[in-house]
């Protein structure tokens, strides 16, 4: 792979600068001044990488919830602001990503938006997300879908305060100018079916007979955690380890095959104690959230150590390896599906540090 800049411009002379000054009225603009920018040898992200620490944005989050109610805010959200993407809400250069509260007895009013969100679930245990007619518990490490266009409302009957990181593609979205969004008549959705049923209907190996799938995104809305870990236990035992991942699963649209939301794919990965990753880079840009354990990473040159609900961000191209200190789960997840949908996806598995 070449480095350095793809296209050194020309000097700037006063006879160029008048040709751009009168062709400037013209809304016309001279490329070679702008191909620096647009043509790079390989991605160069505004994003940068950066960890939140749970324990260190906890008492804000609390804070937050004197400040204002659920209802109040709509979404009690701290959004985790990528500080190379300043004064944006985006975690990645196409992705948003926030934390949210909901305190016992509050609810989150239904609405509805083209963009998608997932969450995984943080901290508490029996708080509900309710999609499309259903309600679902949540619990720790649960990997929770709201698909575009669908309603949700979530709620805390529960005497804990509930936590879950939200993943959205609202930059991605925005950019596209395709963002609408709308309240639902009343402010908890009435339940049509019963906890459980999309789970068992289309996450079973099964689908009902013929079944078209009328949506991108998939029919099932929850991945409960205790499903996955018994999952990635077994598999640890089964081997082999992945030098790159460990034992890593993607989640995916059972009536496709594909990514759970056409925008977002959502993947989880177990690190066994002692395990080190071998660097690995790709163009999706990620964000992880640990649900288990105690590690570090290295993210291009910076080191970072983390644990249980830590949230950090590996920005496009950038290579990362993940050093296990005690057995480790993340999710993460990122805009691979984009990627893929455009035929421009690239990964490199790269052999040392
Ligand atoms: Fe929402």
């Amino acid at each position: 792979m070449e480095s350095g800049i793809f296209y050194q411009k020309p000097e700037t002379t006063k006879a160029f600068r008048d040709f751009y000054e009168r062709l400037g009225k013209k809304n016309a603009a001279p490329l070679w001044e702008a191909l620096a920018d647009l043509l790079h040898f390989e991605p160069r992200p505004r994003a940068v990488p950066v960890l939140w620490r749970y324990e260190e944005i906890r008492p804000f989050l609390m804070e937050s919830g004197k400040l204002i109610t659920a209802k109040e805010a709509e979404r009690r959200v701290l959004i985790l602001a990528n500080p190379g993407l300043k004064d944006t809400a985006q975690v990645t250069d196409t992705l948003y990503a926030g934390l949210q509260l909901i305190l016992p007895g509050e609810v989150a009013p239904t609405h509805r938006h083209t963009t998608a969100a997932l969450r995984c679930i943080i901290v508490g245990d029996g708080a509900y997300t309710a999609v499309d007619g259903e309600r679902t518990t949540m619990h720790p490490g649960d990997f929770i879908l709201t698909p575009s266009w669908t309603y949700h409302d979530h709620g805390n009957k529960t005497d804990m305060p509930t936590v879950w990181m939200d993943g959205l593609d609202v930059p991605l979205v925005n950019y596209l100018n395709a963002g609408f969004a709308q309240h639902y008549p009343e402010e908890i959705q009435s339940v049509s079916r019963n906890e459980g049923d999309a789970l068992r209907r289309y996450g079973s190996n099964m689908m009902p007979i013929e079944y078209k799938n009328p949506r991108l995104s998939a029919p099932v809305f929850s991945y409960p955690y205790s499903r996955t870990r018994e999952v990635l236990d077994e598999l640890h035992r089964n081997g082999p380890l992945d030098a790159w991942h460990g034992i890593k699963m993607q989640y995916i649209n059972p009536a496709s095959g594909g990514y759970p939301l056409p925008s977002i794919g959502a993947f989880v990965q177990l690190l066994p104690s002692g395990f080190r990753s071998k660097p690995y880079r790709s163009t999706d840009a990620t964000v992880y959230s640990v649900i288990e354990g105690r590690g570090r990473s290295q993210i291009g040159d910076v080191p970072f150590e983390w644990t249980k609900r830590d949230i950090f961000v590996v920005p496009s191209w950038y290579p990362v390896s993940h050093q296990a200190d005690e057995e480790a789960v993340l999710f993460s997840f990122s805009d691979r599906p984009v990627h893929k949908a455009l035929g421009i996806w690239r990964e490199e598995c790269l052999a040392t540090d």
